[in-house]
């Protein structure tokens, strides 16, 4: 595994989500996060965070918060940072779906005076933000999958995303998410940042296996550069 060089502020409340597993609901119900959520990942999270970090971006977004995985990684590295303003996270079925966890991790970690929490859907939220020509810096994706919502989130990302700016897509592998990504390389010439963190020879098995179902356009030219499941791209 690749080692970060990260705060060790932000690393602590990383390894600190991850280890202390069993999250407590709105309801006072407990979840098992070991029992595969569809969360970012430790490592994953620290790309996120080190992205975060070099990036310094004063406007940053995210979606959907869920069980806060990404947004604590984000968030504690926009602490570390003391950088004015909040980072704004969405999640429209927040209280329904992932019971508030995610806005529970976040008062857990004393990070909720770096982030605004908003319960609104990533398609309705950035074509509002396009009309009042607010600017982003930094935005994660992680919402909703099927691929109408991945293109459309993508395309108005890119209305709002400053020149230099970093659009992150989670969950890389899934078909939505390549078509997305493809958009954005290859009809609006963003740039893949190279945040893979596996020996070369894993990164290159994992491009193999993913040649049926994504194409080897796709597999050869991305899947190496990704982080896991993570893929970093740059606005021109
Ligand atoms: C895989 S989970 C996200 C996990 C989260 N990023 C984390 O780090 O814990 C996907 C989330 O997207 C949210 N979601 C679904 N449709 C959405 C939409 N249209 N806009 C924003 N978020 C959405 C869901 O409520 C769910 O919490």
């Amino acid at each position: 595994m690749k080692s970060f060089n990260l705060p060790q502020p932000v690393t602590d409340t990383i390894n600190n989500f991850y280890d202390d597993y069993m999250k407590i609901d709105q309801d006072g119900n407990t979840r098992d996060m070991r029992l595969g959520s569809g969360c970012p990942r430790r490592e994953e999270c620290f790309i996120l965070a080190d992205l975060y970090l070099q990036e310094k971006p004063l406007k940053s977004l995210d979606f959907g918060l869920g069980e806060g995985t990404a947004c604590i990684a984000l968030a504690s590295a926009r602490k570390h940072l003391g950088l004015q303003g909040k980072h704004i996270t969405l999640d429209p079925f927040q209280f329904t779906l992932a019971k508030g966890i995610g806005l529970n991790e976040l008062k857990k970690y004393e990070l909720t005076d770096y982030v605004e929490f908003l319960e609104e859907k990533s398609e309705e939220f950035l074509y509002s933000e396009f009309h009042k020509n607010h600017k982003y810096d930094f935005v994660f994706v992680d919402g909703a999958h099927d691929i109408g919502h991945k293109v459309v989130d993508a395309f108005w990302i890119d209305q709002i995303l400053n020149s230099g700016g970093l659009i992150v897509f989670h969950d890389s592998l899934f078909f939505s998410t390549s078509v997305a990504v493809r958009y954005l390389v290859e009809q609006k010439s963003y740039i893949i940042l190279d945040v893979n963190v596996d020996p070369t020879w894993k990164s290159w098995s994992r491009a193999l296996r993913h040649t049926p179902r994504l194409g080897k356009d796709f597999c050869f030219k991305y899947v190496p550069k990704m982080g896991k499941a993570v893929t970093a791209l740059r606005k021109p």
